[in-house]
Order: structure tokens, then sequence, then C-alpha cells
């Protein structure tokens, strides 16, 4: 699963670092290419030879033990797909957050510009400190960094708490996510933009109240990931706060996703319009907070919003536009119905009514409407596999037409 990988675990001086001898092999087992810096420190807990020959490399250990022309540093940084720090401690949190390089570990990690998957474990206290939650949150800073959370529960140091390392198959399996959201170099989408809308617009009542809907901006997050992955040139437009590598523009109401879109618009190969939009909004905003009175009703006067969708099918010229439409009933009539409404080429229907699918679920199932009502079902599965089906699915019938356009 991992051929070809190559995965350079930093192992810092806690007492988790036993621990990351199983992660190694872990990786090792799935075909990757594991090489292992530690920090001075860590080898009190676990031996360079252990390290060694679980990784079936030498280890890196000092910063100045030059072999090659490169400084090890940088030769190391250039050799790997990513980093994960296992276990990472406040102490080396700390230096990476405010750019401190004063060890082997910490310079290759400072000179890093590929993804990093912290495992942070330490005491309770240590994690409950409010300089090292400032550290973590500071880390997230950098969209290349991602944090496997440690864990509740008895920790090595007699105490109850949070702070146990997370368990192994949660940092492998966030590692595999991280290394499949890498733009593949030879990616099928390669030279495409594809614009994705997600989430729900927010229109406002007053400066307090807002009229919204559920969902969540998962479906469309997991396009937006997938095609990045793939090698397009991404831009995502959300309601929601989003930390990716690609672009990302964030956006409030019906009206802000219109002009987003629209400045996208012509550039675009793809559009993928998964976002649920508000068809109505407050026609009178407040300016301030709406005060109860004695009535019992109060009446709040809608305005329709444009139809983003259907203005754009409308416009379109090389652009391929995927709808999404979720039905509470007579799915398949109603999506049939909606696709000729709006023009777009292909929708995207799924049934709200079921509880195990749609909205906030990270599972769905859908089906995959033509302009010609061709329809393809896609089974339930969860959302990032359901959106490389939904991506593959509509290249295949349009790739050509792209590349020869
Ligand atoms: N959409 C849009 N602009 C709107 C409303 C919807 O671009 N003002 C897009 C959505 O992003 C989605 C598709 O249209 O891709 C279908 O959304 P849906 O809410 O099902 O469409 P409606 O026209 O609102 O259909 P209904 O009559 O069922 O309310």
């Amino acid at each position: 699963m991992l051929s070809g990988k190559n995965i350079l675990i930093g192992i810092t001086a806690g007492i988790a670092a036993y621990k990351s001898c199983e992660l190694i092999r872990m990786f090792k087992r799935q075909n990757a290419n594991v090489r292992v810096i530690c920090t001075p420190n860590a080898l009190n807990f676990v031996t360079k030879l252990t390290l060694q020959n679980l990784s079936q490399n030498e280890i890196g250990i000092e910063e100045f033990d030059v072999k090659d022309f490169k400084p090890e540093h940088i030769s190391y940084a250039d050799e790997a797909d990513i980093m994960v720090i296992c276990p990472a401690t406040a102490n080396t949190i700390g230096k990476v957050v405010n750019g401190i390089c004063d060890n082997l570990l910490t310079s290759v990690i400072s000179a890093f510009a590929k993804p990093i998957v912290f495992a942070p474990a330490m005491n309770t206290n240590m994690w409950n400190n409010v300089f090292v939650q400032e550290n973590i949150q500071k880390l997230l800073k950098n969209p290349m960094y991602s944090i496997v959370e440690p864990d509740s529960g008895y920790l090595a140091c007699g105490t109850e708490g949070k702070g146990r390392l997370a368990s192994l198959d949660k940092i492998y399996q966030t590692t595999v996510e991280v290394l499949n959201s890498i733009p593949k170099k030879n990616g099928f989408l390669q030279g495409k933009k594809i614009v994705v809308t997600a989430g729900g617009t927010v229109e406002d009542i007053d400066p307090v109240r807002y009229i919204s809907n559920y969902s969540s901006g998962k479906m469309g997050l997991a396009l937006a990931d997938y095609c990045n992955a793939q090698g397009a040139d991404v831009v995502l437009i959300t309601t929601k706060d989003i930390d990716a590598t690609y672009k990302v523009v964030k956006v409030k109401s019906a009206l802000d996703m219109l002009n987003a879109v629209n400045d996208e618009f012509e550039s675009a190969d793809y559009i993928f319009m998964a976002a649920a939009v508000a068809d109505f909004r407050v026609k009178n905003t407040a300016g301030q907070k709406i005060k109860k009175t004695n009535d019992d009703e109060i009446t709040l006067t809608l305005v329709k919003n444009p139809d983003i969708l259907k203005d754009i099918s409308s416009r379109k010229t090389h652009q391929i536009i995927v709808g999404f439409c979720a039905e509470s009933e007579n799915l398949l009539e109603y999506a049939k119905d909606k696709i000729k409404r709006k023009g777009c080429d292909f929708l995207v229907a799924n049934d709200i009514s079921r509880k195990d699918i749609g909205f906030s679920s990270d599972y769905n199932e859908v089906y995959l409407i033509n302009k010609n009502l061709d329809t393809v079902k896609i089974d339930r599965q969860e959302k990032s596999k359901i959106a490389s089906k939904i991506v593959e699915e509509v290249y295949a019938k349009t790739g050509c037409l792209q590349t020869c356009r």
C-alpha cells in the first residue's frame, strides 16, 4: 500500500518513544521506506540499534555528522514524502513553532516544506499548560501540519488524564490520509482548474440571528481534496473554516458565493456546486438586534436569492458544470426534472430522508445523472470515496472533450 513512499519518523524524548518502534514496523509492513531521526535525548528511551534494525536504515542523530556534500537537514528533507513526529514532546513542539533548530530533528522539521504529522504525548499538566496549548494552536497555522491529539487515560507517570499518545492505528491512518492528499505529479487532473462550492450559506436576519441549513460542507471538501490529490488547480468556495494547501475562499451568504464563483468562472474547467445555497434571504436585514415586542408573531419578508447553478449553466462556454441535489422524497423524479431546469451537465442526487447518509454523516449514497438522463448509482460509502467516484465518472465522460477543446 505504501510502496514507493518515503516516510521520515522523528522521535523525541518522551516515554511513548518505545511505541514508535511498532509504528516503524506498521509502515515497513506496507512496503514504505522508513528513515528515522532521533533527538539525542530520545536515545534514553529507545536504542539506536533497535531503530536501525526495524527501519533497516541508518539513524540520524547528530546534526554535524556530515557524510555527504549536502547538509544532513537538506538531504533528509529532500528525500521524504512526509514526516511523522512520534512522540512529539512539549519541548520539540515549542522549538518548532519558534523556529528553533538546535538539533538535527528540529533543523529537518524547519527545512521540510512537505506535510508533517505531529503526535504529541506528555503529562496531563504539561498538555494543559497554557503555553503548550498556545504552541499547539501555532502549529496549526502551518497548513502542512496535522496533529493527532493525545488520548485520555492512564499515563506512565501514574496520573489519569489527557496526554497519552494516540493509538498507533490513528497515527498510521492519519499519515496515510495526508499522504493520499498530496498532489500527484502525474494525477489525471494535472493542468485542470476545478472550482468546488461547499457548505450551507448563511443569510443574516440581524447582527445575532441568521437563516441557514444543516449542510456540513463535507461532500464539497472531499471533492476538493480528491481533485487536489489528482493534481488539479483547486479553488474551494466554502462557508466553513477550512485549512488546506489549495486555495480556499471563505464566503457567508448566497450573494457572496455568487461573486466568488463569478471570480473563478472564466478560467474553470470543472465546477462542482456541492453547496446548499439558501433559496431566499431576508429582504431588509436589521442593522441592530431585533427586540421582542408584545406581539405574538413577527413577519420576516424573504426575497429570492439568485440561482447560481442555473445562472452559470446558462453562461457556460467550455466549463463542465455539476450540480447537486438533496431530496427528501421522489429522489430520481425530482432530480431528473432539476437537471433540465438548471441546465447543468451532471446532477448528483442524494436522499436526505435516510439517516445513514447525507448531511452530517461521513457517508453518502448518490445517483449521478447526465443531460440525457442516463443514471449511475454510486453505492453507500465514505464521502471521500463517493467524491473520487463522482470525479472519475464525470472526467471519464468529458475528459476527452476537455482535452480536445
Ligand atoms: N443552487 C444554487 N443557487 C441557489 C440554489 C441552489 O446554485 N440559489 C445549486 C446548489 O448548489 C445545488 C443545486 O443548485 O448544486 C440544487 O440545489 P437545490 O436546493 O436542490 O435546488 P433548488 O432549485 O433550490 O430546488 P428545490 O426546488 O428543490 O428547492
